[in-house]
């Protein structure tokens, strides 16, 4: 699929792509000296009598990943794999169905890459999407053309074989998503088209023995029966069961935990954020006492957030906490430090000496938990510019004492965000919790222009409880990726009463994305924006004006630091 410019995001830039709870993940991975142990194989994931999975090739499309959470939606297992990968290792996982993804490849092209033989030789169903369809159409002994004009949107589908599994309760005619230059001008033997488009005769093609090619993309929101049609490949071709649910994968994990660890011991650093609470209450669930977490407060958390965390984890859960009150020791370091970078550098490097001495003290422990996720694996295995390498090149953070030798573990390796959301809520944990938006690991500091001091973090803390609550009341929380105050280092003059006032300016940061690579301003509503600037300069001593931002990432960033 076509790359759209605007959704690039710039290579220079220092700030990593993140999970709420990256910062603390990464940090420890890196301490950890990543490669020591290697974490649970991918057929881990799925429970053992009942396996069962969907296979998505990747060819390069930087859609990937949608066609995994849209099958894995349907309940299915499902992973996207290298196209190169051997068989040997998409065996143990019960592959019922393969599908081969788009991507920005010509087949002609010197090294073009070939879907690998077994797709053809295993009997068992193929899906092939775009640049998957004209991989198929190649190997097969079709012909495809080299398009000279790009089909780029909206068509509409018309279906000619009614009876297909494919198509079953699909409406006709249906409006699909194009993206492609190459074209179909052949089909392989024994294949037959069996729906159309006005530009595209061979829109959907299929043979006898279960492989289909769509020239559209079926993954994105704009084939509104997309989702159907992936649905009829995995239940009507592939004959999936369906067992993918997260109340299953709770039910595997925990057994899963409780064998891998025995009866070792487990640390894990717990941020209040969706991932690190999740995997605590999940091994909390499989071995209780075994675990502790270590919670530490540097100073820069939000209003009561160090509070709520220990009430649900510690009264309410009844886990093992070790809470730290760092709060002086990272603001003595901070003292003076204006620069973003130097700040998450000290920030970073500070967190790893306190979670060192803590860890030491519990004295031998076997294994650090973490909340790595599948699209952090994804990345990892298709790219070397993982957060970790990102974030261990700006912060030169250290390592955990080398005689601390711990095996990783990760059971949410293979979940989606969503996913994790879902176990979360399956675990009981409120959903104040399980949807909480993103916050950065170094916290308040980024979002404080210039020096971070207590006076400030006292100002910043109740503008943005001011913002929180408000979004919240106004029920659009969830529907924003961020909302949040930035304290500026503007004075202004203003007037109260009858004194002149010289005082902050407030920003109020907004935004809707899907993954924080690009975002957009939100577009609050003038009455709520009305109530939180009223509010910040009624209830916040030091703040006379308020602002709001109004630009998109790219060109701007979501954080100001
Ligand atoms: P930017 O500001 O780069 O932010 O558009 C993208 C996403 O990443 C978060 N962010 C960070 N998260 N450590 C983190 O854990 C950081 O240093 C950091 N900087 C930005 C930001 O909140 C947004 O969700």
């Amino acid at each position: 699929m076509a790359k759209a410019k605007s959704k690039q995001t710039p290579k220079e830039s220092h700030r990593v792509a993140t999970t709420n709870d990256i910062e603390v993940s990464t940090y420890l991975g890196i301490a950890k000296k990543l490669g020591e142990e290697q974490p649970a194989t991918p057929q881990e994931a799925v429970s053992g009598a009942e396996r069962e999975a969907i296979i998505v090739l990747d060819f390069g499309s930087q859609y990937n990943m949608l066609i995994a959470r849209r099958v894995r939606e349907c309940q299915v297992y499902c992973e996207l794999l290298p196209h190169d990968t051997p068989w040997e290792k998409i065996a143990p996982l019960n592959p019922r169905g393969f599908i081969l993804s788009g991507g920005p490849a010509s087949v002609y092209e010197p090294n073009a890459p070939q879907a690998p033989a077994y797709i053809y030789e295993s009997g068992l169903p193929v899906l092939g999407i775009c640049y998957g369809m004209q991989v198929i159409t190649r190997q097969l002994g079709g012909k495809v053309t080299p398009g000279t004009k790009r089909e780029y949107g909206h068509a509409v589908l018309h279906l000619s074989d009614m009876d297909s599994p494919l198509f079953a309760d699909l409406p006709d005619p249906t409006t699909v998503w194009m993206s492609h230059a190459d074209k179909i001008a052949e089909m392989p033997q024994g294949f037959s088209a069996i729906a159309h488009t006005e530009n595209s005769p061979f829109a959907v093609m299929s043979d006898q023995k279960g492989i289909f090619g769509l020239q559209f993309h079926p993954e994105v929101a704009h084939t509104p029966e997309g989702k159907r049609i992936l649905r009829n490949f995995v239940y009507r071709v592939c004959g999936c069961k369906g067992n993918w649910t997260m109340g299953n994968f709770v039910n595997d994990s925990i057994t899963r935990i409780k064998e891998q660890v025995g009866d070792g011991k487990v640390i894990n650093a717990l941020s209040g954020g969706v991932d690190s609470s999740v995997v605590a209450t999940l091994i909390h669930r499989a071995i209780g006492d075994q675990l502790t977490c270590i919670f530490v407060n540097n100073g820069l958390l939000r209003h009561e957030e160090a509070e709520r965390t220990l009430k649900v984890f510690r009264q309410n859960l009844g886990m093992n906490i070790i809470y730290v009150d760092a709060i002086d020791r990272f603001l003595e370091r901070l003292k003076g430090v204006i620069d973003p970078e130097q700040k998450r550098k000290i920030i970073g490097g500070e967190f790893i000496r306190v979670f060192e001495e803590e860890a030491d003290r519990i004295g031998k422990v076997d294994f650090l938990a973490q909340g790595t996720l599948y699209p952090d694996v994804i990345e990892s295995v298709s790219s070397v510019s993982t957060a970790s390498v990102k974030i261990k090149t700006h912060h030169n953070v250290g390592g955990l004492p080398a005689n601390m030798k711990l095996k990783l573990l990760e059971p949410l390796r293979y979940l989606f965000k969503d996913e994790v959301r879902q176990v979360g809520l399956e675990l009981g944990l409120p959903e104040e919790m399980v949807w909480r938006q993103p916050f950065p690991g170094p916290g308040l500091a980024i979002r404080i222009i210039g020096e971070v001091t207590g006076d400030k973090l006292e100002i910043l803390r109740n503008a943005d409880w001011v913002v929180m609550d408000e979004v919240k009341k106004a029920k659009m929380y969830r529907q924003l990726w961020q909302s949040f105050a930035v304290l500026t280092d503007v004075r202004s003059v203003g007037v109260m009463g009858d004194y002149r006032t010289y005082g902050y300016l407030v920003a109020i940061r907004a935004i809707t994305s899907e993954d924080a690579m690009t975002a957009d301003w939100a577009r609050l509503p003038y009455d709520l924006l009305a109530r939180i600037s009223n509010r910040i300069v009624n209830e916040v001593p030091g703040v006379n004006r308020v602002v709001y931002d109004i630009t998109s990432k790219p060109p701007s960033t979501i954080e100001w630091e």
